[in-house]
């Protein structure tokens, strides 16, 4: 199969484009063929060597990134009953030390995939689990976001933070979310938040702390100039991990409670958040598509730190 691989960390050149053996197929397992691939910020940390992912695959490489995958069932193991073949599937796959989305092909565990909403095309639906499984679980298990709180999103636009909104806004919050001016719209219009905020205007002054939640999908300083805006018996979920514990020092300076996290691979979670997108009540947001074979230039894209939503990686 086609693939792109890591032989070594690095710049986004180190990503390589070429012929890769398809893993082999254990009897409970299913072999997918993947149609689209979701490309997340943890990718070009590892892709870079940093963080505990990379550390348990350094001494593996070649390894194939990628954990989200949109797609069609070719084969299933003799022991498998959830799924058949021609069967259309999205999921999370391989996370943290397996990855492998980045593929024409993957073998999969029957309890990282679920049928496809099918009102989404392929790309869409790549675009979903990493990003909001990881909204999903910091809305209502970290934080426990009930109705009429106020909820603040960092980085409202982004990957996360889009679903972040909408599943804060779902639970019954009035939601803030913050980007920069080009993204207002999207977050008041589409997204349908309270609030916007320019993080340029960041740190405000005199400000009351009103949040109930504070959900951080940007970290460090900003993350930080934040904290004001939180109560005092309020949480910020803070996920980047690389800042994590200097958010959370931060905030135990000011007798406020934040919590680091990482998204957990939950099939029961993405059943639910796939019924919220069949029946329309969460939308994704993809802003570009990339084929497989540019995943270079999808790397310097999100590198960027600006993708409203998602870019995904299509394969022939
Ligand atoms: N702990 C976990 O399990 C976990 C899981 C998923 C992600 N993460 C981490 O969470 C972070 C966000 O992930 P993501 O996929 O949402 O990233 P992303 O989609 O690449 O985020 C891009 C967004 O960030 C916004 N942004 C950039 N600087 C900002 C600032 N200072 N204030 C507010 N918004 C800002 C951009 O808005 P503008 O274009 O308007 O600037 C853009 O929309 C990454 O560090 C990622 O590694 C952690």
């Amino acid at each position: 199969m086609q693939a792109v691989q890591i032989l070594r960390f690095g710049g986004p050149e180190v990503l390589e484009y070429g012929e890769a053996a398809i893993p082999v197929m254990d009897s409970n397992q299913v072999l997918v063929r993947i149609r689209a691939c979701g490309v997340n910020p943890i990718d070009t940390k590892i892709r870079r060597g940093l963080g505990f992912v990379a550390e348990k695959i350094k001494d593996r490489l070649p390894w194939i990134p990628g954990y989200d995958l949109s797609g069609v069932v070719e084969r299933v193991g003799g022991q498998v009953t959830e799924f058949k073949a021609g069967d259309e599937v999205f999921g999370m796959i391989g996370f943290p030390e397996r990855g492998g989305a980045y593929a024409e092909c993957a073998i999969v565990n029957t309890n990282e995939i679920v049928l496809k909403p099918v009102n989404l095309d392929h790309a869409r639906a790549a675009a979903v689990p990493l990003a909001a499984l990881t909204a999903w679980q910091a809305v209502h298990k970290t934080a426990n976001v009930q109705k009429d709180m106020r909820v603040m999103v960092l980085a409202a636009a982004g990957g996360v933070g889009h679903f972040a909104v909408q599943f804060a806004k779902l639970a019954g919050a009035y939601v803030t979310g913050t980007a920069s001016a080009r993204n207002g719209e999207f977050i008041i219009g589409t997204l349908g938040c309270y609030e916007f905020i320019n993080y340029a205007s960041f740190p405000c002054s005199g400000v009351i702390p009103v949040m109930d939640v504070i959900i951080d999908a940007v970290g460090g300083e900003a993350a930080i100039q934040a904290l004001p805006l939180l109560k005092k018996d309020g949480v910020m979920v803070t996920l980047p991990t690389v800042t994590a514990s200097q958010v959370i020092a931060a905030a135990q300076a000011m007798d406020l409670t934040t919590k680091g996290m990482v998204v957990k691979p939950d099939i029961i979670d993405l059943q639910t958040i796939a019924g919220l997108l069949a029946d329309h009540l969460v939308q994704v947001h993809v802003e570009q598509r990339y084929p497989l074979s540019d995943a270079i230039k999808a790397h310097e894209h999100i590198e960027k730190g600006h993708v409203r939503g998602k870019i995904v990686l299509a394969v022939d």
